[in-house]
């Protein structure tokens, strides 16, 4: 297939390419800059040069191609606290690629959160891929997506978990907090610490990325988890132990001061289950966890 891939220079994106190439997929990669142009052709993919904001080259590139992985968003935004405008934008420019697709048949796999499920209030139990919600940070584009199945699109949507880990990641939610641990000089938790965080490696969610765009059916989300919840003070400890400080809990006052952009995630219970995607997409993880992972010492290299 050829597939337009959007954050293809992103981390998800670096080890999407590989993957697709490997599989047979001949992939172009969106670039706004010339820095992610020379990473997306090393990768071994073509370049379409533009942004988010460049409808005109979203629709080109998604009528001229078999399938879509949509993967960017403005997190320059997120981390300057404009979730809204980051979502809107992301509306904005699914619905295009999703219009200029319309009765195609041809895959589009988008990208959301499972932290979402958490977030519109699904506690006590781990969040599933049939919960869905009307309107909100992403979930408006969610539904947007799966809509388009019944317009002859064939559009699924990919639930990543709060840690997306691995050797690959550079710029997430891991680096991210161990700067905030750095700054600190302990390794923070909210509260008990006890809430739950579920967790992907970078090439368990990139190979389901791929079966997503070969075979999910049309209308279908899907939860990229491999660890189903893991408690965020056994994160924290992991942390504290490849910087070598303490651990230590963070009232949740004070989770601006000590989380920054990451205050709104850092306590946030979202076990979650992935049952309806293993068994459907025949998908099982098989990288390392997210505790061996950051044991495994290469964040703190
Ligand atoms: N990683 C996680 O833990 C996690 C968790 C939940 C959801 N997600 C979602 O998964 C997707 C991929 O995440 P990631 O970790 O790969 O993020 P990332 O490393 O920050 O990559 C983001 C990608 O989006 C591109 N991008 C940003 N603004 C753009 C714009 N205005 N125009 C065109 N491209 C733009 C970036 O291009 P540049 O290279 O030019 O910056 C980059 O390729 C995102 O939708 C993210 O929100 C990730």
């Amino acid at each position: 297939m050829q597939v337009f891939v959007t954050g293809a220079s992103g981390h998800v994106g670096s080890a999407v390419i590989p993957e697709l190439v490997a599989a047979g997929h001949a992939v172009a990669g969106l670039a706004r800059s010339d820095t992610a142009a020379a990473a997306i052709a090393d990768r071994g993919a073509e370049v379409i040069r533009g942004g988010l904001d460049d409808i005109d080259v979203l629709v080109d590139a998604s009528r001229r191609a078999d399938g879509v992985l949509h993967l960017a968003f403005k997190h320059d935004l997120m981390v300057t606290g404009d979730l809204a405008a980051a979502a809107d934008a992301d509306l904005i420019a699914v619905n295009a690629m999703l219009d200029a697709m319309a009765g195609s048949g041809k895959p589009f796999v988008g990208t959301s959160g499972t932290a979402l499920i958490a977030m519109m209030g699904i506690t006590g139990r781990p969040g599933a891929e049939d919960d869905t919600f009307g309107q909100g940070y992403r979930i408006t584009t969610e539904n947007a997506i799966i809509a388009a199945a019944d317009r002859g699109v064939r559009s699924s949507v990919l639930r990543l978990p709060p840690s997306v880990h691995s050797d690959l990641d550079h710029h997430g939610f891991v680096p991210g907090l161990i700067g905030f641990a750095r700054q600190n000089g302990f390794a923070g938790y909210l509260g008990d610490g006890a809430n739950r965080w579920p967790a992907v490696h970078t090439r368990d969610a990139a190979r389901l990325y791929r079966l997503a765009l070969e075979a999910a059916p049309a209308g279908t989300r899907l939860h990229a988890v491999g660890d189903d919840g893991v408690a965020f003070r056994d994160i924290a400890a992991a942390i504290g132990r490849g910087l070598g400080i303490d651990t230590a809990a963070v009232e949740p006052d004070d989770a601006a001061e000590r989380f920054g952009y990451l205050a709104a995630f850092v306590g946030v219970d979202n076990p979650t289950s992935s049952a309806i995607t293993r068994e459907l997409m025949d998908w099982k993880p098989e990288a390392p966890g997210l505790i061996e992972d950051i044991d495994a010492g290469h964040y703190f290299r």
